[in-house]
């Protein structure tokens, strides 16, 4: 079921994004050759408990981190471990976070120092396609067009669109009504409507898009090993209107000229 928030929901929707938001702009400030995906997911716990929040994915079905961590060819659901990045790696780092009993998710793809051109290209796009699906989603269009939207974008320049994984509604729960894939048709699934918050979240592969899930049943890379982008936005539709309720601006105060 589509649960459809009231504007004291949305108010809290827009607080808990907020500080996920600021999350990710704190782990920004640590991205460099020589981190370890584990101080990266370190500084986020202890930002969001220091903020009064609950990192919603430490312990979620098991999952053992506040962060998902996706190196190079990890498409999502990456453990943080003691793997040091590297000049050249790019890194997702996908956060949730509760706050007041609401979530915010956002996820966002970061150069670690000088990174091949190719996959440079590979991240601008598919942030870009992210930008497109919102640009898609308006009261009164439907899921499908959000989805198109993003895969023709990016089968236009060629990449792998992810197809086991999916962006979502999202509120009281991490991951609620409707799912919302980055490949389909114009024109079908539920209408969007005022109230709905969903986040939407395309997952990217330079190569094909064939995945494969290693065998502790999360962690998620491109079959090809060849390098796989993630962004992700919560949003809401409000009054007709369609708002961001997450942002990159805290990301873009922290890398300066290094923001893509
Ligand atoms: N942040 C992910 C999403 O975008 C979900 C994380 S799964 C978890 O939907 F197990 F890590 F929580
Ligand atoms: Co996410
Ligand atoms: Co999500």
């Amino acid at each position: 079921m589509i649960y459809l928030k009231t504007s004291e929901e949305l108010e809290l929707m827009r607080a808990a994004n907020t500080l996920v938001s600021q999350t990710l702009g704190e782990v920004a400030k640590w991205v460099a050759p020589g981190v370890t995906t584990l101080k990266l997911d370190t500084i986020a716990r202890e930002f969001i408990l220091d903020n009064g929040g609950k990192p919603a994915c430490l312990g979620y079905g098991g999952f053992p981190g506040t962060l998902c961590i996706e190196v190079n060819e990890t498409v999502v659901h990456g453990f943080p471990s003691s793997y040091v990045l590297k000049e050249g790696d790019i890194i997702g780092t996908d956060c949730v976070v509760e706050l007041n009993g609401f979530h915010g998710d956002t996820c966002y793809t970061f150069a670690v120092g000088e990174v091949d051109e190719k996959v440079m290209e590979l991240c601008r796009v598919t942030k870009e396609s992210l930008y497109k699906g919102i640009a898609a989603a308006q009261e009164g269009k439907r899921i499908g067009d959000i989805a198109n939207a993003i895969q023709t974008f990016c089968e236009k320049h060629g990449y792998g669109v992810v197809r086991e994984m999916c962006g979502h509604g999202i509120g009281k729960k991490m991951h609620e009504d409707p799912e919302v894939p980055n490949y389909g048709r114009r024109g079908i699934g539920p209408v969007l409507r005022n109230g709905m918050c969903i986040a939407i979240e395309p997952m990217i592969n330079l190569g094909s898009k064939n995945i494969v899930i290693e065998r502790d049943g999360w962690q998620c890379r491109t079959k090809d090993r060849k390098p796989s982008a993630h962004y992700e936005h919560t949003i809401a539709i409000v009054d007709g209107q369609t708002e961001i309720l997450t942002t990159f601006d805290y990301i873009k105060e922290a890398l300066g000229d290094r923001f893509i």
